[in-house]
């Protein structure tokens, strides 16, 4: 621990010895992004840096006078990955601001960014805590809670009493898994059981028998990014697109990247999720298009307006420093921002730093042929539910 310290202190020092974070003289900002770029999430970090080069190229590569240059680098879904990453990329590349990625990279790198104080956008993490573990960590992508707790509201509203939980193993399942159960029994609804999915390579179909044999007029399923397409095929193939039980969950079991190869089997699906390709603005249908352009014809999804929209935070609170990058001030800056984002209208709550957004109830349906989550219902600037500062 006493090393680790030291190590730290020591990146402080280097940090303020070179001037970064602190005059903004320098012609160059550079951008430091830790992502899971291969590895179990390896799709999310492809998808953050599809959305933040599209950004950029829209946007220009200057900023208040400032070039931005981005260092990507590739954690491959490891946490410990993340801390040394952070390090490097703070000590040898002189760094202003890091990009994090998922909730275990992102813990791991917090000591670092708080020790050298650079200003770090979280663009993937949906766990509550990730923003409490440091001072200059601000979110732009969810929270699994703000979406849990409204799918296990408008379950009960629609019929729900007995539930089964399906989650990925790992924090973000466990809170989704969590506020969903808060709600839903608060609502009058039963738990029957909880069932957990390892994480890494996942076989959903013994989870899914185990849950089916509950006989549960409900489930409610938690996987990331990347897993729906293989989720839901096991669902068909065991029959459970059939059997009558509902299919619920955050937004993440309908990712636009797979929805379109899952064929009819997620069809009727009723989630609350943040971001639909489907969502009905011009911003969102130009965002869309853009990024289809951009990657050779793919859906923009949920993990990558969390890019996109980091990436805006960045260019404007520079706009607001008059392009310093001075940890403090960008901070300040990015502290009640508000804007149009492709999922509609966003900001950053002052007092947690945390994204403040809306969250939409979709119903997958076909158009022209192809799945979408197609929005209904509208819950307007929801907050994270489980941080400290919501109670
Ligand atoms: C996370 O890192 O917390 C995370 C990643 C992917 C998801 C949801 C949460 O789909």
């Amino acid at each position: 621990m006493k090393h680790q310290h030291f190590f730290a202190g020591c990146l402080a020092i280097a940090a303020t010895a070179l001037g970064i974070g602190s005059t903004g003289a320098q012609d160059t900002i550079k951008v430091g992004l830790v992502m899971p770029m291969t590895g179990t999430v390896g799709a999310a970090g492809q998808e953050v840096a599809a959305a933040i080069k599209l950004y950029m190229a829209q946007h220009g590569d200057t900023v208040a006078g400032k070039k931005i240059e981005i260092l990507l680098r590739d954690d491959g879904s490891v946490p410990d990955n993340g801390k040394r990453l952070a390090q490097e990329l703070i000590v040898n590349d002189h760094v202003a601001i890091l990009g994090a990625g998922t909730t275990p990279s992102a813990m791991s790198m917090a000591p670092i960014a708080t020790e050298a104080k650079v200003p770090t956008v979280v663009m993937i993490s949906g766990t509550s805590v990730v923003t409490e573990r440091s001072p200059y960590y601000v979110r732009t992508c969810f929270t699994l809670g703000q979406q849990s707790g409204i799918i296990a509201d408008w379950a009960i509203k629609d019929g729900s009493r007995k539930a089964v939980s399906v989650l990925s193993d790992w924090a973000p399942g466990a809170e989704a898994g969590k506020v969903f159960e808060q709600h839903f029994t608060a609502g009058g609804g039963q738990l029957l059981e909880t069932l957990k999915v390892p994480l890494a390579n996942p076989d959903f179909a013994p989870f899914l028998q185990r849950a089916r044999d509950l006989k549960p007029d409900t489930l409610f399923v938690f996987v990331p990014a990347g897993q729906a397409g293989p989720f839901a095929k096991q669902f068909a193939e065991r029959g459970l697109d059939k059997s009558g039980i509902k299919l619920v969950g955050p937004g993440d079991i309908v990712d636009d990247n797979d929805l379109n190869g899952t064929g009819d089997s997620l069809v009727g699906v009723v989630t609350a999720g943040f971001y639909s390709a489907a969502h009905p603005s011009q911003l969102n249908k130009d965002y869309v298009a853009a990024y289809a352009k951009a990657t050779g014809g793919k859906r923009a999804n949920f993990i990558s307006v969390g890019g996109y929209d980091g990436m805006h935070l960045i260019y404007e609170a520079l706009k607001k420093t008059g392009g310093s990058a001075d940890a403090d001030k960008l901070l300040a800056a990015m502290k009640g921002m508000s804007w149009e984002s492709p999922r509609g209208p966003v900001s950053i709550d002052p007092a947690t730093r945390d994204i403040v957004q809306n969250v939409y109830i979709r119903k997958v349906e076909k158009k022209d042929g192809e799945p979408w989550a197609v929005e209904f219902a509208a819950f307007e600037a929801v907050k994270d539910p489980l941080h400290p500062a919501a109670k």
